[in-house]
């Protein structure tokens, strides 16, 4: 199904022989593939699934004089999409159903933000296996899989605030801005965490990977989630409480991988920049995303509660899953893991 989305989205509409005979092809591959999915929970058909959605996606942020952009409102682009969309999210909301938070507690600001601080905190073995590993035991051709794996939301990750910024109060948006600013590196270029990203692929020997190395469905489904959240407005609330999440999760993860290089002999502050800075930057970030964001969104809406503690589950789900991914990157099945608890290692 992948091939024959990236063969329509590369050739113009006019010039695609037996287009029609091809769209209903891709229609029946759909719905089967959904079914394998989502039904009988086929692994390869949800990869098949999560590569689709992430090249419609990429699709959106194509060069603009490219071919794929010119389908951007193609019918049938919009039809594949929202159908795999809604079949997948649907299927994940009832994963997360039952910790989601009481009434009392998503439509009330401050007992919202503690859930969401109390939430990012549920860290499951793997989890802290993974950070463990990461500090103590990866070695450099490890930490080249696991920079390979991350670089591709790393390089989106401005595009998915860019779509959390729109229309919104003006605190939400100032918030959302200053993480931009942060984002593109405070208006200087060299400065811009992509740039920085680059320089950490380059300090490793590698360059910026053009398709994921990802061979596994999980890690497209953790990317894929940002873009469905922030391209649909209907889940525009979902966004920012998935968008929370890293703020808050995320400083642990790269702490652990300043840790492991300086063990292998780096300096982190100099030569990795990308995962000192956020180490450092993020702590402040996850709580002024609740001060900001959060609260808010809940004091003029209190129903919105609701949404952002769906998109913080949402988010926290597929960080497992992708820790999950790692694992199987690190062949943690073949070893006996340590599950030290980050905060408590020192
Ligand atoms: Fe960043
Ligand atoms: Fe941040």
């Amino acid at each position: 199904m992948t091939q024959l989305v990236a063969y329509l989205l590369s050739n113009p509409h006019d010039k695609i022989p037996n287009v029609q005979g091809m769209l209903a092809t891709l229609q029946a591959q759909v719905e089967q593939t959904l079914d394998k999915a989502f039904i009988d929970n086929d692994e390869d058909a949800l990869l098949d699934l999560h590569k689709a959605l992430y090249v419609m996606y990429e699709a959106k942020f194509s060069n603009p004089m490219s071919i794929p952009s010119s389908h951007e409102y193609s019918t049938w682009l919009i039809a594949t999409r929202s159908r795999i969309e809604r079949v997948w999210l649907d299927w994940e909301i009832v994963q997360i159903a039952s910790d989601l938070p009481e009434e009392s507690v998503s439509r009330e600001h401050s007992s919202l933000c503690d859930w969401f601080v109390d939430q990012a905190k549920d860290l499951s073995d793997v989890d802290k296996s993974v950070a463990r590993y990461l500090a103590d035991e990866a070695v450099k051709e490890e930490f080249v899989k696991f920079m390979l794996a991350d670089s591709h939301l790393n390089y989106r990750f401005y595009d998915a605030l860019v779509l959390a910024s729109a229309h919104y109060s003006e605190e939400v948006k100032a918030e959302i801005s200053h993480h931009l600013w942060d984002e593109s590196g405070e208006g200087l270029e060299q400065k811009a965490h992509t740039w920085q990203y680059s320089r950490t692929l380059k300090k490793m020997g590698l360059a910026e990977p053009l398709i994921p190395i990802w061979d596994d469905w999980r890690p497209y489904a953790g990317f894929n989630l940002y873009f469905c959240l922030g391209l649909n407005r209907c889940h525009y609330f979902k966004s920012l409480g998935s968008l929370a999440m890293p703020e808050l999760f995320d400083p642990e993860r790269d702490k652990a991988v300043v840790m492991g290089l300086q063990r292998l002999g780096f300096e982190a502050k100099e030569q990795f920049e990308y995962f000192y800075n956020h180490m450092v930057e993020d702590l402040d970030h996850g709580k002024q995303w609740l001060d900001h964001v959060v609260t808010n969104v809940v004091k003029k809406q209190p129903e919105a509660g609701h949404e952002l503690a769906i998109g913080a589950l949402l988010r926290m789900q597929a960080m497992k899953r992708y820790n999950q991914y790692l694992g199987k990157l690190f062949n943690f099945h073949n070893r006996t893991i340590q599950t030290v608890d980050m905060a408590t290692a020192e």
